[in-house]
């Protein structure tokens, strides 16, 4: 059984769940890239590398992890390997994944290039999307240079279980108010967990309680300029 989602008359994702978008209703990629891949320094902090990974929570439709793919795709520099590891609860229908990434972008949005590149990712990722069981599994894809790890279950159990150190945390629940679990203090606990100095941690949420837990785990948090509608975004450093 795979989690509904509405779609808006505006042509933005809607999680009956949750009551709350999957994206903003403007610029899915835009945002994707602003908020979160270039937030963490991307592409230049994964050149000169074997090997990167990303850590995400809340894999929703996997437009966070396709712009990812496709920047580093498109990068004549890029590390041997990406690691993209993402925990999900709910997991979606391959056919939304692909609907979304469709979602034409707002006017001046990402470069169309890149654009077409994550329609085509998102197609190859919706072929490989299926079957998915509670617990850990893995998608490998670009012959395995791009390695998906998906933890189908509840965010805290689920990063218990991962083995890995993050170079970057994409922090995408939704709204803290609608989902306090993503960010409560043990949520990020277990994030911190799979962090080490040096790693970013970027979101689109500057809620407070979510700044003050990741002060309170040595984490420097910033409030960045955001991407309208959006004030702000949060960008912070282990
Ligand atoms: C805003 S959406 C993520 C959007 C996604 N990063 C993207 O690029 O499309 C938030 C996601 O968090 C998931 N989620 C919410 N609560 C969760 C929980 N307690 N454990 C695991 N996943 C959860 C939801 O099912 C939803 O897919």
């Amino acid at each position: 059984m795979t989690e509904p989602v509405l779609w808006l008359d505006d042509g933005s994702p809607h999680s009956p769940r949750f009551n709350d978008r999957y994206r903003s209703r403007t610029g899915g990629l835009a945002q994707a890239l602003t908020v979160f891949v270039n937030a963490c320094g991307l592409p230049q902090r994964w050149r000169g590398r074997d090997e990167f990974t990303v850590l995400e929570t809340g894999f929703g439709l996997g437009l966070n992890f396709l712009a990812t793919w496709a920047v580093w795709e498109t990068d004549a520099q890029r590390c041997a390997r990406l690691n993209f590891v993402s925990v999900e609860a709910y997991p979606v229908a391959a056919a939304d994944i692909v609907r979304n990434a469709l979602a034409p972008g707002a006017p001046g949005d990402a470069d169309p290039q890149l654009q077409a590149r994550l329609q085509a990712l998102a197609q190859e990722l919706a072929r490989a999307w299926q079957g998915l069981r509670p617990g850990v599994q893995h998608l490998e894809f670009a012959e395995g240079r791009v390695r998906l790890t998906l933890a189908v279950g509840a965010v805290q159990p689920m990063l218990s279980l991962l083995d890995c150190v993050a170079d970057a945390v994409y922090l995408d629940g939704f709204s803290p108010s609608l989902n306090p679990d993503m960010w409560s203090l043990a949520t990020l606990q277990a994030v911190a967990r799979h962090c080490r100095a040096g790693t970013t941690l970027v979101s689109y949420s500057v809620a407070l309680a979510v700044r003050e837990s990741l002060t309170q785990l040595g984490f420097s948090v910033r409030k960045c300029p955001g991407l309208p509608p959006k004030r702000h975004r949060m960008a912070a450093l282990l």
